[in-house]
């Protein structure tokens, strides 16, 4: 099969955000304790972090990372896990007891470590704007005041500069602690906000949007808080867990074509919004939990039974997640003017790229393609218009078989083509043509792909799905790039006049 992608560098959408490379990191299994971090282990240095598993945080090129939570922030009193005394509580999110020897300066430590930059979130669920601003003096403040002097005295003499500020999460959901509805909810982070820019104006603030289109209360809610709030924030998160809990792959592989439309549903939101309120201000969008999320789902695999971090929802990913995973990362970079921030939820063990053993590492399938993004999508998004054949992919209509995007760097004038094939069994050549450029030079191609949709690494054959060079050819001046049935393609340094 063919497929043409034409690129002009007039039609883009902006700058690509790096942060929508981030990550999420939540108390929640074996997440923290028994994965990032594990005293005692011959792998984790003086401070107990595990060296392998940081390292290999360090491999996904991530921005920023978003912690406590998730469900674990609501009912999390972040006072408990600082300082010299530090005593036990059970997590209401998890069933878990949580012994809070991780906590605000660990993390940082780690962030450190990992070359990533702390995205917090704070807890509106039981606590409030209070403790929220108190955590900002904690971790901000430079001032000679208790909570910027507990810091002090807890070794970290320099602010950690926390920049994003999450007010709470998914505060929408019953299953919150502290669920409200959205008017409360929207007068609470507002206060919240105020209170702490008011200690530091330099931080950005993401209120609570809808923890999904499934709920009722989808876009009512977040319009409520962005009305209420509009002025006082930069961005409203989404979050979105994709599912083939019906096994129907080629279904499963079209799930770009939601991921757009709810991006269109938060674009068309906040232009509603900041028309009614005729705003100069805008307000971004935060994706700041996404990723495939079925197979470890509910009743005992979410519940911790008071143990401290338990194996939870340690899904086990395959070739067609990964593929799932290259297009929300397709559509982020594509809406460049509207997502600035996107957290893949999440990092270790718990619905994790990496999952850990005592003695190593394992690197799941959607770790790669995460990778090779956040490496290779740098620059201006330019638009691509794709003229392919289409299949029907049910409820999701007439979808191409191709999905794409692109990243061009103005500098350099090198360009990243990133493909995905939704073809179950037929190859695609993709035929590049660049309306107002010349492609000089072909670059190079990773590819990822295989026979079966359902295979994944596992600790016995951990290679069995991971990137290999792919093929590409220029012919006078024309450039083709083969992306493999089920199969993704990262076509990057391609060079242009
Ligand atoms: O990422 C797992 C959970 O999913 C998070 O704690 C919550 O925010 C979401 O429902």
């Amino acid at each position: 099969m063919e497929a043409k992608v034409t690129l002009n560098t007039s039609f883009n959408t902006g700058q690509i955000d790096s942060r929508i490379f981030s990550g999420f990191l939540e108390h929640l299994g074996r997440s923290i304790y028994g994965g990032v971090y594990d005293p005692g282990n011959d792998l984790s240095n003086e401070d107990g972090i595990r060296t392998d598993v940081a390292e290999d945080m360090a491999g996904m090129n991530m921005p920023c990372v978003r912690y406590p939570g998730g469900n674990f922030v609501s009912n999390y009193d972040w006072r408990d896990g600082v300082g010299s005394e530090r005593k036990p509580f059970p997590d209401f999110a998890w069933k878990t007891t949580e012994p809070n020897t991780f906590g605000t300066d660990e993390f940082m430590k780690w962030c450190k470590l990992v070359g990533t930059e702390p995205m917090m979130a704070v807890n509106l669920g039981t606590l409030g704007p209070a403790e929220a601003a108190a955590l900002v003096e904690y971790c901000n403040l430079d001032t000679d005041t208790r909570w910027a002097q507990a810091r002090r005295d807890n070794g970290s003499d320099k602010p950690h500069s926390v920049k994003m500020w999450c007010l709470g999460n998914e505060m929408d959901g019953p299953w919150q602690a502290g669920h409200m509805p959205a008017e409360q909810y929207a007068l609470k982070a507002r206060n919240a906000a105020r209170l702490m820019r008011g200690l530091d104006p330099s931080i950005e603030l993401i209120a609570a949007g809808s923890s999904g289109r499934h709920m009722a209360t989808y876009l009512e809610w977040d319009r409520t808080v962005l009305e209420t709030c509009w002025d006082d924030i930069e961005f409203i998160s989404a979050h979105r867990y994709s599912t083939n809990a019906a096994s129907n792959t080629p279904e499963f592989l079209a799930e770009g074509v939601v991921i757009d439309s709810i991006l269109n549903d938060y674009a068309g939101l906040t232009a509603y919004v900041k028309g009614v309120k005729k705003s100069s201000h805008n307000v971004y969008v935060s994706f700041d939990e996404w990723n495939v999320w079925y197979k470890e789902r509910g009743g005992v695999t979410q519940d911790g039974q008071w143990e401290t971090g338990p194996a939870l929802i340690e899904e086990v990913y395959n070739l067609e997640d990964a593929l799932v995973c290259a297009q929300y990362m397709n559509s982020f970079i594509r809406r460049a003017d509207l997502v600035k921030v996107a957290c893949l939820a999440q990092l270790v063990n718990v619905i994790a790229a990496v999952l850990t053993r005592p003695d190593g590492t394992l690197k799941q399938s959607i770790y790669y393609p995460f990778a090779l993004y956040s490496k290779n999508a740098t620059g201006t998004s330019l638009t691509p218009v794709i003229d392919c054949p289409t299949y029907d992919a049910g409820e999701r209509g007439e979808v191409n078989f191709i999905d794409a995007s692109a990243s061009f760097d103005e500098h350099t004038g090198d360009v990243s083509l990133f493909l995905v094939n939704r073809s179950v069994d037929q190859d695609v050549r993709v035929i590049l043509d660049f309306s107002d450029r010349n492609v000089i030079g072909a670059g190079a191609v990773q590819v990822m792909t295989g026979e079966d949709p359902k295979l994944a690494n596992t600790w016995e054959q951990p290679e069995n799905v991971v990137p290999s060079t792919g093929f590409s050819s220029l012919e006078n001046g024309v450039l083709t790039i083969d992306v493999p049935k089920l199969g993704m393609a990262v076509a990057s340094g391609i060079t242009t006049e």
